[in-house]
């Protein structure tokens, strides 16, 4: 933090009151692609994450700066005229975020903001979600707005729906707004009802794997995938009073899957059905202490969303595999969006080393890349953080 406050005086100068704020990553243990299908997930906030400091203004200029990005040096914009800009790049989610929160009737003040993350880039645990966030709380806190939590989880996600032009659901911007340290939260993503479960594992611990593959062609992926679903919905709901594939149970998505008239779409549906009342046994079984079932349902949901909503590909499935063939490993999935980037496994304490050691040989034999570890640690979520010695 020190540092953080060091270059933000010699990038912006030295006068006025300088406030710090902290967003984590998120990763998500089960419920993948339900979120916008009117589903359950089931995330946690991550202790790693975006910093941000930054110093109101008097007129309507914002200057953005990024310790990550330094080559693209500070971008001014005005709060009342702003606008998507490819060359932006990054600060197009921070500027978007402030666009939707004057769009929704706050008053919004000019700043300065130095944004540091310590996410690895590009890895699917949503450092743009986490600056979002970052953004919102800032902006709150500077501007004495008094929003609730989950208005600016909801505004942070128009901002990447509407501003930035991504798609996505709402899992990400919920776990990193709504996270709590040492708990996954259980999300019904069509009411926003929620639950906090203690992540208690024993004598083992949560593990991502990063592939160390990028994404690429996610975005366009993501969003066929959501088309299909909605051909898949739409084609049901002639024949069932249904809003999502998230109301379905199992036995009804069976007995009427057959109105789904192409059998891609039809597979998508099925994984967004599955999925769901998956990951709402998943939450119990985590709740009851049965750690076996729940790795297994980890394992089931791998499975689904490589065969029914193939979403995976090669790099993941390595990584994956390479995990269900360690001793100690009790559960391993892709999560987040899927394509690349990161698989979370609950790995035996005791087995800690030979699973990293022996899952990196394995990878990089099939795929040539080298993977990165890392022992999760779950921490709460976005917040102001003036004190030093929460923020080191
Ligand atoms: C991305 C999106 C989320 C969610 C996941 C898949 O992370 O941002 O909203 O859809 O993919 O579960």
């Amino acid at each position: 933090m020190k540092s953080l406050y060091a270059q933000f005086r010699k990038v912006f100068g030295d006068s006025g009151e300088i406030r710090s704020f902290f967003s984590p990553g998120r990763v998500n243990l089960i419920g993948e692609h339900t979120d916008y299908n009117g589903g359950h997930v089931f995330p946690c906030s991550l202790s790693i994450g975006t910093y941000a400091v930054a110093r109101k203004r008097e007129d309507s200029i914002i200057r953005f700066y990024s310790m990550n990005f330094e080559e693209k040096g500070v971008m001014t914009v005005n709060a009342d005229k702003l606008v998507y800009e490819a060359e932006h790049d990054w600060a197009n989610y921070p500027k978007g975020v402030v666009s939707i929160v004057k769009q929704s009737g706050y008053d919004v003040s000019g700043f300065d903001v130095l944004y540091y993350g310590n996410i690895p880039n590009g890895a699917g645990l949503s450092s743009s979600a986490s600056i979002e966030l970052a953004t919102a709380v800032l902006l709150n806190e500077l501007n004495d707005i008094h929003l609730e939590m989950v208005e600016m989880v909801k505004m942070s996600q128009r901002a990447e729906n509407e501003f930035v032009g991504v798609n996505c659901g709402i899992m990400d911007q919920f776990a990193i707004g709504m996270g709590k340290e040492a708990a996954a939260v259980l999300l019904d993503c069509n009411t926003l009802q929620y639950s906090y479960s203690p992540v208690v594992l024993k004598n083992a611990a949560l593990v991502i794997a990063n592939t160390n593959k990028r994404r690429g062609l996610a975005d366009s992926k993501y969003n066929e995938r959501r088309s299909e679903c909605e051909r898949a919905l739409s084609q049901l709901q002639e024949h069932l009073q249904i809003e999502s594939l998230g109301d379905l149970t199992v036995e009804a998505f069976e007995a009427n899957k057959h109105y789904i008239t192409n059998s891609i779409d039809q597979k998508r549906a099925k994984h967004a059905v599955y999925e769901n009342v998956r990951t709402i046994e998943a939450a119990k079984r985590l709740n009851a202490g049965e750690i076996d079932v729940f790795g297994q349902l980890m394992n089931e949901s791998h499975v689904s969303l490589r065969d029914d909503y193939e979403v995976t590909g090669l790099e993941l499935d390595a990584l994956v595999e390479a995990a269900w063939a360690e001793e100690g490993v009790i559960g391993s999935r892709m999560t987040g969006a899927g394509f690349g980037g990161c698989t979370i496994t609950i790995v035996e304490n005791q087995f800690l080393h030979s699973f990293q050691t022996n899952v990196a040989k394995t990878y990089k034999e099939k795929t040539g890349l080298t993977p990165e570890f890392y022992v999760v640690e779950i921490g709460a979520g976005a917040r102001e953080i003036n004190q030093l010695s929460e923020a080191l």
